[in-house]
């Protein structure tokens, strides 16, 4: 196992974030928008508030599973497993083990584990957390990025394949995210898979001389993903291969015009893209990308990513449990936020200035009395000149703000500064707190 190498103690050392890993703070823009830890909350909540009106429950599981869980679950000739998990072993030395580089393994591991399929089969979980994947550097792609995600155990129904297109349509009405665009396909099921995958193969091998090298390696051992190779003698050549979703079987079939039915009668807009193969293997029927276009320079990336996994439980070594889900990246959420909205500022709905050090303790009773009212409140704790102070009041977006010291203690009045329209009225400081409630409410 390697060794952390130590400096003396004397010596300063500085030390930077590991590359693809990223702070998420309230300073962050431009560039850096992906990590602003304050559209971060705007994104949470919304998720929160959308999985609680679908009634999904929250899960936590482990962020370092068995890495032959991802090897199973993902697949091994996925990039995500081959090229980009970050694994290292157990102290023990007996185990294999690795960073989660997506969420599905994990809960379908846990839902084995607990004999769910057992207690109560239908189970509809939602999930915030890091994943973590090797992946080469480039805009919108991390090392460390977050999921949000959800997974449904025990429901074959198409319908639940659409409450999950649903909710995914929520979350990003919801922020009033628009020009993202739903690609839908159908990757069949064992009965109907296998003759599609050698029709596909026979068309690819026809073309073989026109693929790229990965493409031609891909060609026998994963033919699926030859279709969403970006390059574009490959394109050239997918463009006329045979669709999967025209070759299902009867009842893969009717479980896709049921998807697409009931996405129609959602409201929910999609489009067929039968290059959509999705780079995770355990997907049955239903696959789909939420795609954005502003995120990419000509091409569009994806926010979000899900569909059907009816075997995935089983192979886990639980029942037979039919199960769909997606995951959605938070960063790139983010920053297509940032891009159409730009940073949202803390904004307080006061903020107290201390006009000298004898209004310390007033300040204080002050802004608890608006915190235990809801509002929110920030002292400058600093004290000193007052200019700094009101400036600060400004940088943080305060609704209002007001200056405590000795005069406002001695007559018990204080000037309440509406900081939007500079418009300050004489308020008694008993009263302040009222005041400012009821201002707030009436904007
Ligand atoms: P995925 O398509 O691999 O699916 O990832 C879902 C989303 O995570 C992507 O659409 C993207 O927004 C985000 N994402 C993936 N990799 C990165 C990265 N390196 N940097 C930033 N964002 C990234 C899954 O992981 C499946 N577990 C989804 C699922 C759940 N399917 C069924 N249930």
């Amino acid at each position: 196992m390697a060794r952390v190498i130590r400096a003396p103690s004397e010596v300063v050392l500085k030390i930077t974030s590991v590359k693809g890993m990223n702070d998420v703070l309230p300073t962050a823009e431009g560039e850096e928008s992906p990590f602003n830890s304050r559209i971060w909350e705007n994104v949470e909540g919304v998720v929160r508030e959308t999985f609680r009106r679908f009634a999904f429950d929250r899960v936590r599981t482990p962020v370092v599973e068995e890495a032959q869980l991802f090897a199973r679950s993902v697949g091994e000739a996925t990039d995500i497993v081959g090229k980009e998990m970050y694994t290292f072993p157990d102290r023990s030395g007996k185990k294999v083990l690795a960073l989660q580089p997506e969420g599905t393994a994990g809960a379908a591991r846990a839902f084995v584990e607990h004999g769910l399929g057992m207690r109560d089969p239908v189970q509809r979980w939602w999930y915030l957390g890091p994943m973590f994947r090797h992946e080469r550097q480039q805009r919108f792609r991390y090392r460390q990025f977050y999921q949000v995600g959800a997974e449904s155990f025990g429901v074959a129904a198409p319908e639940a394949d659409v409450e999950i297109l649903a909710i995914c349509n929520t979350i990003l009405r919801e922020l009033g995210l628009e020009g993202i665009e739903l690609r839908l396909n159908s990757l069949g099921d064992a009965e109907c898979r296998p003759a599609y995958l050698e029709l596909l193969t026979a068309y690819l091998r026809k073309h073989a001389d026109e693929l790229c090298g990965d493409c031609r390696d891909r060609l026998e051992r994963n033919p699926l993903r030859v279709l969403d190779c970006k390059n574009e003698g490959c394109r050239a050549v997918t463009t006329g291969a045979p669709a999967s979703y025209d070759h299902l079987c009867a009842p893969c079939s009717e479980h896709f015009e049921r998807v697409q039915a009931g996405a129609k009668a959602l409201g929910i807009a999609y489009r067929l893209d039968s290059r959509l193969v999705r780079g995770l293997d355990y997907y049955t029927r239903t696959a789909f990308e939420f795609l954005a276009s502003a995120l990419g320079s000509g091409q569009q990336t994806a926010v979000c990513g899900g569909g059907r996994y009816d075997a995935l439980v089983k192979m886990l070594g639980g029942p037979d449990t039919p199960a769909t889900g997606f995951g959605m990246g938070v960063e790139r959420i983010c920053a297509l936020l940032a891009q159409a909205k730009g940073i949202p500022a803390a904004h307080p709905a006061l903020f107290v200035a201390l006009g000298d050090e004898a209004a310390r303790d007033r300040a204080m009773a002050l802004a608890t009395e608006a915190r235990n009212a809801g509002l929110s409140a920030e002292i400058d704790l600093r004290g000193g000149k007052l200019a700094r102070q009101l400036s600060r009041a400004d940088k943080r977006g305060a609704r209002f703000a007001v200056v405590l010291g000795t005069t406002e203690l001695e007559t018990g009045v204080a000037r309440l500064k509406e900081l939007a329209t500079g418009q300050a009225t004489e308020v008694a400081l008993v009263n302040l707190v009222g005041e400012l409630a009821a201002r707030l409410a009436r904007r």
